[in-house]
């Protein structure tokens, strides 16, 4: 390990800890006040690190905090985008200790441990590792060309203010490349490189039958249930192949060529690991497609939440009046989300009988995106991870989705690179999040390698 890093890794992870403590939690406004301290914390953080101005810029939601360094314009500009919110901590009880409390424990993966943390990998642990990075660069005058920070406040809840921001900020926002530490790598002895991103639609759908609750002996067998119809139009949305069975939806789906796919089947994976980390005794999905193929060339439907009727202690014969679901829609470059979200609505509103009444409510969604792999930004993380790791990296499409990503690409007219250094393991949305020790040191390491590939490539 790089001898600076060694010497402050202490440092850096007790810094990283109390970050950890704010619950920035973006979705509920009870966090508010968290929220703009969080900002506030790392603006102090990117001025300690060597940035010559640092800002809170105001928007209609949260604040993006913005920092830059120009050493000369001559050279490139590398801008770094994070995220500062966090999602919710519920369920709670699942927790092993407190979300906000971070703590660090050793896992099978992870033997020298990892600090577990609300956040920790997704975003606060994997946005400080660009902090420490720049503080690194700047206190050893290494710092080889420009850089400018944008992080938001808003990505677990759509970047709605981000989007607001970038679109009147181009100038500002100028640069040669975007770099994004917001995803994962294959495993610690297997870094890799993300080079797709899937798309998102997410509705809310209702399902009203009678005016009110009923009971279930006197209307019973006589009424809609509209609990009975809403899973009912749910399970047919995937046929017995696992295709979703929405008219149109893969019209625009890309399809990958048998060689895109023997090249992607060789990255490692296994499928009894795989099983077994997860407990379950068989794999699912989409007929005719890998695992590694069903979470990320393809896209998927899935229900995020179901409610409606008694759900409290004991038993109650009742017909709710109401039932309701919330569904995402993961999309594969090329599917346009919007196009998807009225496909669903007039599909979604076809199938429903007589008997009911259906209201479909769009939520946010997003682009997918994918990255070419013959760039000066993909050469030079590459580089940059071979360093090291050691061993050359594997390009990798996931699943997961920063809807962002396409609107730079699209405002700012510039590519995106996707160093993440979390693991799957990590647990990112769920209890017991963590990020470990090694991959936040590691990441220290890999961004100035890349920073300076990637000067030197550009200026070749
Ligand atoms: N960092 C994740 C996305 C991610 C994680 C991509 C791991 C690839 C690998 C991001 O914070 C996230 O959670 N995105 C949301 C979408 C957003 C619109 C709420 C997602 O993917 O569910
Ligand atoms: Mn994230
Ligand atoms: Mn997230």
């Amino acid at each position: 390990m790089n001898a600076y890093i060694d010497q402050h890794k202490d440092r850096f992870i007790n810094e990283l800890i109390e970050l950890l403590k704010f619950p920035s939690i973006s979705a509920d406004s009870a966090y508010s006040q968290d929220v703009l301290n969080t900002a506030e914390a790392i603006k102090v953080a990117l001025k300690n690190a060597g940035c010559d101005s640092v800002e809170i810029c105001e928007t209609p939601g949260y604040p993006i905090v913005y920092g830059e360094k120009i050493i000369d314009s001559n050279l490139p500009t590398i801008l770094v985008y994070g995220h500062y919110d966090v999602q919710p901590a519920d369920p709670i009880e699942l927790w092993d200790s407190l979300p906000f409390e971070p703590v660090i424990n050793k896992t099978d993966i992870h033997p020298e441990g990892a600090i577990f943390a609300r956040g920790a990998s997704d975003d606060k642990g994997q946005v400080f590792m660009h902090v420490k990075a720049m503080e690194y660069m700047t206190v050893n005058g290494e710092l080889p060309c420009n850089v400018k920070f944008m992080i938001e406040g808003e990505e677990e809840i759509g970047s709605t203010s981000l989007s607001w921001f970038v679109e009147r900020n181009q100038d500002k926002l100028a640069n040669d490349i975007i770099l994004i530490s917001d995803t994962g790598m294959i495993s610690n002895s297997q870094p890799s490189i993300t080079t797709g991103l899937r798309g998102l639609s997410y509705v809310e759908v209702e399902v009203t039958g009678p005016n009110r609750d009923l009971h279930s002996g006197l209307y019973g067998g006589a009424v809609a249930n509209p609990i009975n119809i809403l899973t009912k139009m749910i399970a047919s949305l995937h046929d017995e192949n696992n295709h979703i069975t929405i008219p149109g939806f893969y019209d625009k789906v890309e399809e990958l060529s048998l060689e895109e796919r023997a090249e992607m089947a060789k990255a490692p994976f296994s499928k009894e690991n795989y099983k077994k980390a997860l407990d379950i005794e068989e794999i699912y999905g989409e007929k005719g497609y890998t695992t590694n193929e069903r979470n990320s060339i393809r896209p998927t439907l899935d229900v995020n939440g179901i409610w409606g009727g008694y759900t409290g202690e004991g038993a109650k014969t009742v017909i709710a009046s109401k039932a309701s679901a919330k569904i995402s829609m993961r999309l594969v470059p090329n599917q346009d989300w919007k196009e998807i979200t009225n496909l669903f609505k007039s599909h979604f509103e076809s199938i429903a009988p007589k008997s009911v009444k259906i209201k479909v409510t769009p939520h946010h969604g997003g682009q997918g995106y994918v990255t070419p792999i013959d760039t000066i930004g993909y050469r030079a993380a590459s580089k940059a991870y071979q360093d090291s790791f050691g061993i050359v990296p594997i390009p990798q499409r996931s699943g997961g989705s920063i809807p962002i990503v396409a609107l730079f690409e699209k405002e700012l007219k510039s590519k995106t690179i996707l160093m993440g250094f979390g693991l799957d393991s990590d647990a990112i949305h769920s209890p017991n999040e963590h990020f470990g020790i090694f991959n936040y040191l590691k990441g220290i390491e890999t961004i100035p390698l890349f920073y300076k590939y990637f000067t030197e490539m550009t200026l070749e």
